[in-house]
């Protein structure tokens, strides 16, 4: 199974999968495309060997064009996965379309919660007792595609925007290797557009509760 990952910052959940010895398990991560040349992220695949590609959006005509383009790298590196970590740019229905099925997003809450940005603050806003993170796959409608499994932390008394950001990236750092390692062991699969994991039918993401 040859992963690409697609970053445009720090990286850390790229760094928990080149941390997991998904080659065990049939996977490879095979390139890495940044749209950020300043992104540690690149530092981490460089160090770790891995290829990689800075596409600056801005150096293109249109969203179009930049995912042609991305798709291209993508073809070249032959990859059958692409895995979204922290990746700031929307794509476009088209690329979405190509990939369907074959790519994967981790997103800082439980959705179909809290879409969008700014979650940590959002759930203590409404007050919520529970927070988390959802691996999902990726559609057109941003942070809508089916989620596959979600780590669930409790909100404490004294947690801040800041404390949850924390606690939520450490979930994500141990569920997006799992869903990875799944998908690579064909345990994860879209069948007409239906989630089946470890060959079930599933209405609902696998839930890990983590203290
Ligand atoms: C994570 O919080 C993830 O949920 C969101 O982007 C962030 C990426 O963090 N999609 P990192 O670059 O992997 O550290």
């Amino acid at each position: 199974m040859r992963i690409a990952v697609l970053v445009s910052g720090n990286g850390s959940n790229l760094q928990a999968l080149i941390d997991t010895d998904l080659a065990q398990y049939n996977g490879q991560i095979v390139g890495v495309i940044s749209n950020r040349p300043d992104a540690y992220a690149l530092q981490r695949a460089q160090q770790a060997g891995i290829a990689t590609a800075i596409l600056v959006h801005q150096d293109f005509a249109d969203r179009a064009s930049f995912d042609e383009k991305m798709h291209a790298q993508l073809l070249h590196w032959n990859v059958d996965l692409v895995v979204l970590a922290g990746f700031m740019r929307i794509l476009t229905a088209d690329f979405v379309q190509l990939w369907r099925g074959r790519m994967l997003n981790i997103h800082p809450s439980l959705l179909p919660a809290y879409k969008g940005t700014h979650t940590h603050r959002r759930v203590l806003t409404t007050g919520d007792r529970l927070h988390g993170c959802t691996v999902h796959f990726v559609t057109a409608e941003l942070d809508a595609g089916a989620a596959i499994a979600q780590g669930v932390l409790q909100v404490g008394p004294h947690d801040t925007a800041d404390t949850l950001a924390q606690r939520v990236h450490l979930l994500e750092h141990r569920l997006y290797p799992l869903v990875v390692k799944w998908y690579c062991q064909n345990q994860v699969r879209l069948v007409d557009g239906q989630l089946m994991v470890h060959q079930q039918l599933m209405q609902q993401p696998v839930r890990y509760f983590y203290d």
